[in-house]
């Protein structure tokens, strides 16, 4: 691990100034539902989303990805937007349905093409991508045939992987294959709350093997087909603390600490689901087979990370003060659970690799720079929060943790699912009358990070001399 001392490039005082290793990655994340539109253009499939969004009450303000960022129609723009911010990597996912209209069966030669043109206009930037195989779109299709309830769904991933990496194995050094394999899950067979909506624990924990299930298989055919290129997976945890030493607290917080944050990290390591809150859940564990747990126990070359809170569990759900503050979505900003978790994961797991995949925060966006209307949105508090975070990140590395890199979420404000367009996380202001792009001071700030490979922990929020304007 390269040194990460402080630099004395600047006037500051050294500790003020967080240098990061040479190589380190900055990028920003976005996802194909969430940002790209064209639901149904060139022949893309109905997906679990676009469904879910059709029927009333599901998406606060009533909007569906329809046409989201029109990013499928804009692109390279888009792409010379992350140039421009001089972003060296950027993650994206792949639509399953644009690729495998169906779920399974023909290939969609014009959604592949779409893919490669996004990789060979990043590479022809400089920019690596990072795409992600799953963030949530599955084929509606396959939904209608038992969507992750059914085993088949798994094998079916396999194959849209496989058709994927054949196009653009030559050109992808990392594959990931999930995103977040428990809101998948949770979200979308617990709770409801997202497609496809269904609220069942039992259904749950199916649909998290089969998820696992399908990222091992996957996993296999991404080995055999690039075997240069490094597999992935991005995995979402909520450090949990109880908030006293009761019994209920303290029970509470196994449970939640279980599914939140080792339900998916234990297999994928060789261990088993949570025995004792599997068993709580009344799940009967029909739906491994043999073999299952060896193949979700392959090895990956690096794990993604998505942070961007902690849960205090208080099993009497009373409100407690919060030190940092909170979101524009109530999520509490707690910067060192970050550090706590890299730490822990490394000491727990042992990953070859890690990479912050997201890390961002929605905010109200409602100060601007001059002009009310027409000034850049001027988020101070977006700015601190990612600071915050990377201070975290930074002290993490110096420990040793092999931290390769950190992707910010978002680029653009988009579709941000059950919230529809009314949470912000992007450093890029999205105009969805205009689709006008409009960089944020956060977007000057993170490009003046990555650029200079330099946190400055002396800037204010009033502060903008560090900025280098690149967007302006
Ligand atoms: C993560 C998702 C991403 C976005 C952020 C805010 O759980 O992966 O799509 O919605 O939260």
């Amino acid at each position: 691990m390269q040194s990460v001392n402080a630099s004395a490039s600047t006037a500051e005082p050294p500790e003020h100034v967080l240098r990061f290793p040479e190589r380190f990655v900055w990028g920003s994340a976005t996802s194909s539902f969430q940002i790209e539109g064209a639901h149904d253009a060139d022949g893309k499939g109905e997906s679990i989303w676009d469904r879910f969004c059709s029927v009333p009450g599901n998406i606060v303000d009533g909007s569906n990805g329809h046409v989201a960022c029109d990013h499928y129609h804009r692109m390279p723009d888009d792409v010379a937007l992350l140039a421009r911010l001089g972003l060296g990597a950027y993650r994206f996912s792949i639509s399953w349905p644009r690729v495998v209209p169906d779920g399974t069966g023909a290939v969609n030669a014009a959604g592949l093409d779409f893919y490669e043109r996004l990789v060979d206009e990043l590479l022809g930037r400089n920019i690596t991508p990072f795409p992600t195989l799953y963030h949530w779109d599955l084929p509606q299709s396959l939904d209608d045939r038992g969507g992750w309830l059914d085993r088949d769904t798994a094998h079916a991933f396999a194959d849209y992987t496989e058709a994927v990496v054949a196009r653009l194995g030559d050109r992808v050094t990392t594959w990931t294959t999930l995103n977040e394999p428990f809101v998948s899950s949770n979200h979308g067979y617990v709770t409801g709350e997202h497609a496809p909506g269904h609220t069942s624990a039992t259904e749950g924990c199916a649909a998290a093997h089969h998820l696992l299930l399908a990222h091992g298989l996957a996993g296999q055919r991404i080995r055999s087909l690039a075997p240069d290129a490094e597999l992935a997976i991005v995995l979402n945890f909520t450090p949990t603390e109880p908030a006293s030493d009761h019994a209920d607290d303290l029970r509470e917080t196994r449970i939640v600490d279980d599914v939140e944050n080792r339900w998916f990290v234990e297999p994928l390591t060789g261990h088993d689901y949570p025995t004792e809150t599997a068993r709580d859940l009344g799940w009967d564990r029909r739906e491994i087979r043999d073999g299952d747990m060896e193949l979700i126990a392959q090895p990956i070359d690096l794990l993604g990370i998505n942070y961007y809170t902690r849960q205090v569990v208080n099993a009497a759900h009373e409100e407690r003060p919060k030190e940092f503050g909170t979101t524009a979505m109530n999520w509490e900003i707690h910067p060192p659970s970050l550090g706590r978790l890299l730490r822990h994961l490394d000491a727990t797991y042992g990953f070859p690799k890690y990479m912050i995949t997201e890390n961002g925060c929605a905010m109200p966006d409602e100060r601007r720079v001059g002009d009310a209307v027409a000034g850049q949105i001027d988020d101070a508090d977006r700015i601190d929060y990612v600071r915050g975070h990377l201070a975290e990140v930074h002290a993490a590395i110096e420990d040793g943790i092999p931290v390769v890199g950190y992707l910010l979420w978002s680029l653009f404000d988009n579709f941000e699912w059950g919230w529809g367009y009314t949470s912000r996380f992007g450093i890029v202001e999205v105009d969805f009358e205009t689709q006008e792009r409009r960089p944020k001071r956060s977007a000057d700030w993170f490009s003046t990070v990555a650029t200079t490979n330099e946190v400055h922990l002396a800037d204010t929020d009033t502060d903008s001399d560090t900025d280098t304007g690149a967007t302006r």
